[in-house]
């Protein structure tokens, strides 16, 4: 402590200027200080805790020894109070209160006359800052060699984080505090597909945080939007961590032209969990939905011909002879198929009459296109055209015969990272989903990048999956990317945007497992930018059953999975296992048919990073309540009220809970379902198996229901 307040006094000491900024409910506290030699620098404390200790801002520009970082003078403040409350298209709750205090502070730059803003945007759970170069003489378009943001901690804090790799999210998170990063580096990164080396200290954002006196912390950014993604490296001395930009193929971090803006950078704060989980900061930062006609965007709940291929069980391909084209193979009707290709026509239409069975909106259908075998031949030169099926695939059959019942077909688009062929072939790719009936696309980008040397995450393709994503808004086709950059909110401003993976899915299950606690961060971490399609509902956690060649187990109980479906929010959700997985648990499937996928308000009961989550949410319109608890590596007892309620009313609640045997590894299809009559003054005390978790649908009594029903 006598520390903190020596170096906060020597950094007064030194400042020149200095304005404060309080948050609206004043328990946040931003002071912007210039510090001698015109160097602009910020301090963040929350309930009169030192947050972010002094800071510097700036950025380092290409062939531009001054660059943006001293030598400036404050030439302007404003301040300004903004409240509004905005409807999202889709979401965790129907309305969103934006409401922060803002401080502008226009800097010239003494000896090149430059200006550069920096906008503050205080709420009550944190603060947001961007950069801001207005249109001037002195400086049009500029190139960034690094951009000099600090965020300087004020401890040795525990950290949920990811490697700071320029090509992957798909990790589990390393726990542990920030002074053991470096030494559990290399570990944190065995068994990933990456080849990117990257820094001893460096994380991911959204890097979730907890100090030793109680304080969650989160550091993320908003509205990535024509700039590279930031990383995060830390000096572990000082425990100061910098902005590290995504470089592209020349090393170089971002090319701007004035005016423009950086993105905003967060940081969060809260001594309560929950607050962090609530919190609605990344999506107000970010600009009010751009489109105008909503309608086209619907909620979906799906199942799809895609576990049986990432098991192993079929192939998305349709022959072995790789690579194809080499082989002389573009007619495929001339090729020998190797008889376990999933999307053919018979086993499409099983999926189709099961959705329709079960009332779900949707049916994805991977490796209906070819060119799998040219991909796995490594060859990118001519990979996937996104409308040519292979010959076991009636596109038209499938067409009217899912129509015929109802439900919707989802695309897919692997480009296998193959970004120029992919874009030149995109408008023919959404004119033809258009054609035959498809308005949403599961897209993805897995294996290096093409052209050669560009990351998953640079400026460059960070501006084509936003290409990607407009132009599909203007085909009214919803969008769904996997590994693509990690979300900032844009499904704000695009709420076409309705899903991403870009972290570990539950797809890692199948290639090794994921670690049981990994769901319990998920949404302190990769949640806080938008929706994950991380494709939850596996029943059966023995691989090998699927595949004897995959010894892969999930780690996760059946309750665990079920309660995902609410505890991972996204308007698209997957029923991930096979139909005659879920034909074998019809009562506990019943818990998925169930579960909506847009809600009308959420509460967040329960919450500590690597531990537990548990949340209540409000269907839309309809008055249900669903609630959602997920645990971590040990088993607990979760403690909850009902109060959420409306009082006086008498509900019917169902609830798929883990057996007292249940255990991820040794018995993760241990369950019970019991039905009892709850009230908002009800309280549970529910035990949670390790890697487990539980679920529960909770409805209003109709009279006479009641009947037999013991209450809770
Ligand atoms: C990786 C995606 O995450 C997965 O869902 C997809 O099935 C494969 N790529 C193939 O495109
Ligand atoms: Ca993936």
């Amino acid at each position: 402590m006598l520390r903190t307040i020596l170096l906060f006094s020597l950094f007064f000491a030194t400042a020149v200027q200095a304005q404060q900024l309080l948050s609206p409910d004043k328990n946040v506290a931003l002071q912007f200080t210039l510090l001698n030699g015109g160097v602009p620098s910020y301090t963040l404390s929350y309930k009169g805790k030192p947050v972010i200790k002094p800071s510097k801002l700036g950025l380092h520009l290409k062939g531009d020894a001054k660059s943006l970082l001293n030598d400036f003078t404050v030439t302007n403040t404003a301040t300004n109070v903004f409240d509004e409350t905005w409807k999202p298209v889709w979401g965790e709750v129907s309305s969103i209160r934006n409401h922060y205090n803002e401080l502008a502070v226009t800097l010239t730059q003494k000896e090149t006359t430059r200006q550069m803003i920096i906008r503050f945007r205080l709420y009550d759970e944190g603060v947001g800052f961007r950069y801001e170069f207005p249109q001037q003489k002195a400086l049009s378009y500029f190139v960034i060699k690094e951009e000099r943001t600090e965020f300087a901690m004020a401890g040795d804090h525990t950290a949920y984080w990811i490697a700071g790799d320029y090509d992957t999210q798909e990790y589990d998170y390393t726990t542990s505090k920030l002074s053991e990063i470096r030494a559990l580096m290399a570990k944190s990164v065995t068994d990933n597909l990456s080849q990117t080396s990257f820094s001893p200290t460096g994380v991911q954002t959204s890097l979730m945080m907890k100090t030793a006196d109680g304080l969650y912390l989160n550091l993320h950014e908003a509205a990535l939007i024509n700039y590279a993604t930031m990383h995060l490296n830390l000096n572990d001395t000082t425990m100061v961590f910098q902005s590290w930009l995504t470089p592209d193929v020349n090393g170089d971090k971002g090319y701007m032209q004035a005016p423009c803006t950086t993105p905003w950078r967060t940081v969060m704060v809260s001594n309560d969990a929950r607050t962090i989980l609530a919190s609605k900061l990344i999506y107000n930062l970010n600009e009010p939905n751009k489109i105008k006609d909503v309608s086209w965007i619907k909620p979906t709940k799906y199942v799809g011909v895609w576990w049986e291929m990432i098991t192993g069980k079929s192939a998305w391909s349709y022959t072995d002879e790789y690579p194809a084209v080499q082989l002389g193979i573009t007619d495929y009707t001339k090729a020998k198929p190797h008889g376990r290709h999933g999307a053919n026509t018979a086993n499409v239409k099983r999926y189709i009459d099961f959705a329709a069975q079960h009332g779900f909106d949707a049916v994805l259908v991977e490796g209906w296109n070819i060119g799998w075998e040219d991909w796995f031949g490594n060859s990118k030169d001519f990979v996937f055209d996104f409308v040519t099926p292979y010959p076991d695939f009636n596109l038209q059959e499938i067409r009217s015969y899912a129509a015929s019942k109802g439900v919707k077909m989802i695309m897919h688009h692997e480009t296998s990272s193959s970004v120029r062929n992919y874009e030149r072939h995109m408008d023919t790719a959404y004119k033809f989903m258009k054609a035959n009936g498809y308005d949403a696309v599961k897209s993805g980008y897995v294996g290096d990048i093409l052209p050669r040397g560009e990351n998953h995450y640079s400026q460059w393709i960070v501006n084509h999956y936003q290409y990607a994503l407009e132009k599909a808004a203007q085909y009214q086709i919803m969008v769904n990317a996997h590994e693509a950059v990690r979300p900032t909110g844009i499904a704000r401003t695009w709420p076409n945007l309705i899903g991403n993976e870009s972290a570990r899915g539950t797809e890692y299950q199948a290639f090794g497992g994921s670690k049981p606690n990994h769901v319990t961060i998920l949404p302190f971490t990769r949640l806080q930018g938008g929706p994950m399609d991380y494709t939850p509902g596996i029943f059966e956690m023995d691989i090998s059953k699927l595949n004897p060649e995959n010894k892969s187990h999930v780690n996760s109980t059946l309750a665990n999975q079920l309660a995902l479906y609410v505890t991972l929010y996204s308007p698209l959700q997957m029923a991930a296992d096979l139909p005659e997985h879920y034909d074998r648990f019809p009562d506990a499937f019943q818990f998925i048919k169930d579960v909506a996928v847009d809600w009308d308000d959420s509460k967040y009961l329960e919450a500590e990073p690597g531990e537990y989550i548990t949340v209540a949410r409000k269907a839309k319109g309809t008055g249900k309540w669903f609630v959602g608890s997920v645990g971590g590596n040990d088993p607990r007892t979760s403690q909850i009220s009902f109060d959420f309620l409306e009082p006086g009313k008498t509900y019917i609640a169902t609830i798929y809970a883990d057996a007292k045997n249940a255990h991820y590894k040794t018995a993760p299809q241990a369950y019970n379902i019991r039905k009892v009559v709850v009230t908002s003054k009800s309280k549970l005390a529910q035990w949670v198996a390790a890697g487990g978790g539980y679920a529960i649908s909770i409805e209003a009594a109709e009279k006479g229901q009641t009947k037999g029903l013991k209450k809770l």
